[in-house]
């Protein structure tokens, strides 16, 4: 057996990676940005180089210094096209050169396409090839993302693909796949679930906390120990590191990141008077880009205000008689109509439009005519409303926060949502399905059934029964569940 000594066990003892039974599995580094996963993977790759061909995909340029040491090739990806890197790949496995596809300098798009052509080449080797080979993918959610981004899909798609062939067919081909991730979350599904092995570092997202206890089959309370690792800890589990979890401390590196903590430098010596020229005056050969101007994103406060408190329109037309009510009377009287609609218990099945229209016009007899909701703001209140949710309630912190989570559903979702965040922190028991189908303003128990599946595969609900039988609806955005509800 040859064991990869990867730094100390808890008690001391040393922590070794079975590079056999790792070869013949997968690995899964997870982690939060600088909970030290680069670090991680360095010090498997020095420790490794001398017994296997290894490939690193760089998104940061962060192991090009593993060429000095220990022989690594550096490919640059922006100085390359797809065609050539999928050669070179195969060259790569022909010749059992190690490499790092260095993917800096080139934009999202850029990187997928390219990791997706030298991955795609290394997994079409010719069979005469198929030698072992470590395959360490830093960042993997940028290659296996679990949702459409900003990319085209066409990129997205190969990308994708060039990493599930990785993970679920590269073995039989050699190839043993080393992916980490900032983001478990963010990574396809089906890209994690085939890793056997886990180093698990410091976490705090709840709902990448969810996925790892998932992925590791732990209780959400055991991944609580995610939360407190320190830097360069890490939880080590499956057949090439330990059979029961185990807490490991990876050891030093022989070669340096690029990357990591900014080092305090001494300034240079202040030019004085002249340090205003060099700053305003352009330098000789000076060539700027300029860089597209971008929009700042709203502070997430705006958001929240937006979606929780009604979208006031342009001021009143000429013709009305200005209002001389104020905008908390406005938002009283706005309050009080909704009500009122929603007190007849047929509105809850009526449409959005039909209801709206109703809400129009009994704010133009309450000469509430130019400021009111409109079409998406109504909708909002509509399925906070339908949830139950009193406006006492919506002022409470939590609430916000449920409503922020729900923000990126579709408005008509919302609600079925809110009823769980609303059952969730009242501790009460799980809507039933008809509940459900009521806060979406239907009658049809399929459809109640078809957003709950919906909103599973959105990762927005998972659900569960426990053990009698009862049915228990978690949130991962929020960290909150349920008490158990009717079957
Ligand atoms: N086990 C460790 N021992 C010493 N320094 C570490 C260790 N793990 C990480 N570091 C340092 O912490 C910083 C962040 O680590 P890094 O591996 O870049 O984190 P990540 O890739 O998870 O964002 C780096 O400067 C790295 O050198
Ligand atoms: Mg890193």
């Amino acid at each position: 057996m040859i064991a990869i000594d990867m730094g100390t066990a808890q008690g001391g003892a040393a922590a070794t990676m079975d590079l056999e039974e790792l070869l013949a599995t997968r690995l899964l580094v997870q982690g939060n940005s600088g909970s030290g996963k680069s670090h991680l993977l360095r010090r498997l790759l020095e420790q490794s180089a001398p017994w296997v061909q290894q490939a690193v995909i760089d998104p940061e340029g962060d192991f090009v210094t593993l060429a000095d040491r220990y022989g690594h090739v550096v490919v640059e990806a922006a100085e390359q096209n797809e065609a050539n890197l999928q050669r070179i790949a195969a060259r790569v496995r022909q010749h059992r050169v190690s490499v790092v596809l260095n993917l800096e300098g080139l934009d999202i798009e850029g990187q997928m396409r390219s990791a997706a052509a030298f991955l795609g080449g290394l997994f079409d080797a010719e069979r005469d090839f198929w030698y072992p080979m470590l395959v360490v993918v830093d960042e993997a959610q940028l290659f296996a993302p679990a949702a459409a981004g900003e990319v085209s899909d066409e990129a997205r798609k190969l990308s994708l693909g060039a990493m599930t062939n990785l993970m679920c067919r590269g073995r039989k081909r050699g190839l043993a796949g080393v992916i980490a991730t900032q983001r478990l979350a963010k990574l396809a599904k089906n890209v994690a679930a085939e890793a056997s092995n886990f180093l698990m570092g410091r976490t705090f997202l709840d709902i990448d906390m969810a996925r790892a206890a998932d992925l590791l089959g732990m209780e959400r309370r055991q991944a609580e120990v995610f939360r407190d690792l320190e830097r360069g800890h890490f939880v080590a589990l499956g057949p090439a590191l330990a059979r029961r979890s185990l807490s490991i401390r990876i050891g030093d590196v022989e070669t340096a990141g690029r990357g990591g903590s900014p080092k305090l430098l001494p300034l240079p010596e202040q030019p004085g008077d002249g340090a205003r020229d060099l700053i305003f005056k352009p330098g000789e050969n000076e060539v700027f880009a300029r860089p597209a101007p971008r929009p700042a994103p709203p502070p997430a406060a705006d958001i929240m205000l937006q979606i929780s408190r009604p979208k006031l329109e342009p001021a009143a037309p000429a013709e009305e008689p200005a209002d001389a009510r104020t905008p908390a009377e406005r938002e009283a009287l706005i309050e009080a109509t909704l009500r009122e609609i929603l007190a007849d218990p047929e509105a809850a099945y009526r449409s959005v439009a039909v209801l709206y229209q109703d809400f129009l016009v009994r704010c133009r007899i309450r000469r509430l005519g130019g400021a009111t909701l409109d079409l998406a703001a109504f909708k909002r209140r509509l399925s906070v409303a339908r949830a139950g949710v009193d406006a006492n309630a919506v002022d409470h912190a939590d609430w916000e926060q449920a409503v922020a989570a729900a923000a990126g559903l579709e408005e008509d979702i919302q609600g079925v949502f809110l009823l769980m965040a609303r059952a969730a922190l009242e501790g009460a028991p799980c809507p039933s399905d008809e509940d459900v189908a009521r806060a979406c303003g239907s009658r049809s128990l399929g459809r109640a059934r078809r957003l709950i599946t919906y909103l599973e595969s959105r990762d927005m609900l998972v659900r569960r029964n426990d053990l009698r039988g009862q049915r228990i609806i978690a949130l991962p955005t929020l960290g909150w569940e349920t008490g158990p509800g009717a079957p």
